[in-house]
């Protein structure tokens, strides 16, 4: 797989703490019933005749929450030892090690993407060219859920100090803005409240896309 610099680093970030990511991300998602509230919805959009992807799976375990609910899943990540952990913990869905940004798929072959906190880690100026990417391998009306810590409204986006590889935060116009120019429109969002955030009191956006049928 060939791929630009920050995808090997953040692989390779995600690679020295897997197990310790990989046990705090699967209890985050088991105790936080509001950030996986529009995954039932996205589902139930998503054409049922062709798989999901779960981009950035990590540990695999949204990828199974999807598996679950009798749809077909890939997840797809950088990080070869939150694959790996993926593969031994979650037997239902195929994990396979691909860029976001260059998806090994053909033109419609998805029927839906999610990704979960998993584009907080493209640098900003290759967002654009990574929405255009999955607005290609998508099929029409497909639901895209994209899931992100969020700057307030109006403000672009900004560098933040993750724990395991450079991220940023966005505000929704600007992630919005550049899913637009791909052909993806909003069709939902839910904002999870900073109140709910102990560490930082960011607010936190799960946002509902759709490419037009
Ligand atoms: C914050 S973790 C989220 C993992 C999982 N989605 C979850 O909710 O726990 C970000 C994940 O995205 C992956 N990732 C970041 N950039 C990526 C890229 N360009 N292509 C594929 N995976 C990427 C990382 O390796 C990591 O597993």
């Amino acid at each position: 797989m060939t791929q630009p610099s920050y995808e090997a680093a953040t692989g390779a970030a995600y690679d020295r703490l897997a197990q310790r990511y990989s046990d705090f991300a699967a209890h985050h998602h088991t105790t936080h019933p509001l950030h996986r509230a529009l995954i039932p919805a996205f589902a139930d959009m998503a054409d049922p005749a062709r798989p999901l992807a779960d981009l950035g799976c990590g540990p695999g375990h949204v990828s199974a929450d999807l598996h679950t609910r009798g749809l077909r899943v890939l997840g797809l990540d950088v990080s070869a030892r939150l694959l790996a952990h993926a593969r031994r913990t979650h037997p239902g869905p195929v994990f396979v090690r691909a860029s976001m940004r260059c998806l090994p798929l053909a033109p419609g072959a998805l029927g839906g993407i999610l990704a979960h906190y998993a584009l907080i880690h493209t640098p900003p100026d290759q967002v654009a060219g990574t929405f255009t990417e999955w607005a290609r391998v998508l099929a029409p009306g497909g639901p895209v859920l994209v899931s992100f810590q969020a700057q307030e409204p109006g403000t672009g986006t900004e560098p933040f100090d993750h724990d395991v590889a450079p991220a940023h935060r966005h505000s929704p116009e600007h992630l919005l803005g550049a899913a637009g120019d791909a052909g993806l429109s909003e069709a939902a969002r839910l904002v999870v409240d900073g109140s709910q955030d102990r560490r930082r009191g960011w607010a936190q956006m799960h946002l509902l896309l759709q490419r037009p049928v």
